[in-house]
């Protein structure tokens, strides 16, 4: 991997100049991240939920998994936990009721599938990989992910938790919407994984923003803004408020600075530097994720709160997030 050094000379002489002199700040480079490590493989994934997703995903992996497989094992437990209000069962609906839901999902060879808009189905990471591996497309959405999913085995479930019911029924009385994602509502699950053989997959799922309009699709189905792996480089994933990750392909920025020699660290708070730069994030919280292929990893966010899991040789540990905004 390059060093700073490497990464000014590149970025100057013009192949990124745009990324340098773009940037919010510009003083956020070559801020080493004294909690990475270079070791493989290697779990990380978004928020206190992504432990849970962690430790299924690491564990497969030191079993010989291959990371394509763990990393849609990791975040099945998530889609499938109820108390987790903003992914697969359990999750906060749209302004009418609705839970609706996105995933994505790539692996090492670029292969990648995707859903949007998805409803009544536990697992949309699951779909996204049928996607994926049996047809010749890469995004499905709507009614045509329910009908192939249906048709490839997956059955209808009502997603709509009594818990969450209630919750929707509470906001109807005000209906204020004020997409805030912060620890008191956890956002996306983001997964990456290196396994055994050095090769990077990953998956990201949710039920998206709480009270959203019906029909609204987030970043997270998106490849290259929720998600997104080169298996030369590293992968990066996102959470937080979509439209803002979207309007900068967040992860494909990143994992291509990343290229450019940025280390992973660096290359989160570009990506947070270029939302920072020309969108009111006031009232948005955003975090990224990456990881090199080394397995040193970065994080960042808009705001504080925003924590990630980090499992890596041997050990699962929660790790808060440094922000733009302290
Ligand atoms: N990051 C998830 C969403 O905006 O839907």
């Amino acid at each position: 991997m390059s060093n700073r050094r490497d990464f000014i000379k590149k970025t100057s002489i013009g192949a990124l100049g745009t990324i340098v002199s773009s940037s919010a700040s510009s003083t956020n480079f070559n801020k080493e991240n004294k909690n990475s490590m270079s070791s493989t493989p290697i779990v990380i994934s978004t928020w206190k939920h992504g432990f849970a997703a962690n430790e299924k995903a690491y564990k497969l992996i030191k079993k010989g998994s291959n990371s394509i497989d763990a990393v849609e094992a990791g975040v099945m437990i998530t889609e499938a936990d109820p108390k987790c209000t903003s992914v697969g069962l359990g999750g906060w609906p749209d302004r009418d009721g609705n839970v609706t839901l996105d995933a994505c999902i790539m692996d090492h060879t670029g292969n990648c599938g995707s859903v949007s808009f998805l409803q009544n189905i536990k697992h949309p990471i699951s779909v996204a990989r049928q996607v994926m591996d049996n047809t010749p497309h890469v995004m499905l959405s709507g009614e045509g992910a329910l009908q192939f999913a249906l048709k490839n085995g997956f059955h209808k479930e009502d997603l709509l938790t009594e818990k969450a019911r209630l919750k929707w029924q509470e906001w109807l009385k005000d209906s204020k919407y004020k997409p805030i994602i912060n620890v008191e509502n956890h956002d996306t699950i983001g997964l990456l994984a290196i396994d055994q053989k050095g090769n990077i997959s990953g998956a990201c799922t949710t039920s998206g923003l709480a009270w959203k309009m019906h029909g609204r699709v987030g970043d997270s189905p998106i490849i290259g803004a929720g998600m997104f792996v080169d298996n030369e480089i590293g992968g990066c994933c996102a959470t937080g408020v979509g439209e803002a990750v979207m309007k900068t392909l967040g992860s494909f920025l990143i994992v291509e600075l990343m290229r450019q020699g940025a280390s992973p660290q660096e290359a989160c708070e570009e990506g947070i530097a270029r939302i920072v730069k020309n969108q009111n994030y006031n009232d948005m919280q955003i975090g990224y994720l990456a990881i090199n292929k080394k397995g040193d990893h970065g994080a960042y966010a808009v705001h504080t709160g925003f924590d990630y899991a980090l499992y890596q040789n041997g050990v699962n540990k929660m790790i808060d997030a440094v922000s733009f905004v302290k």
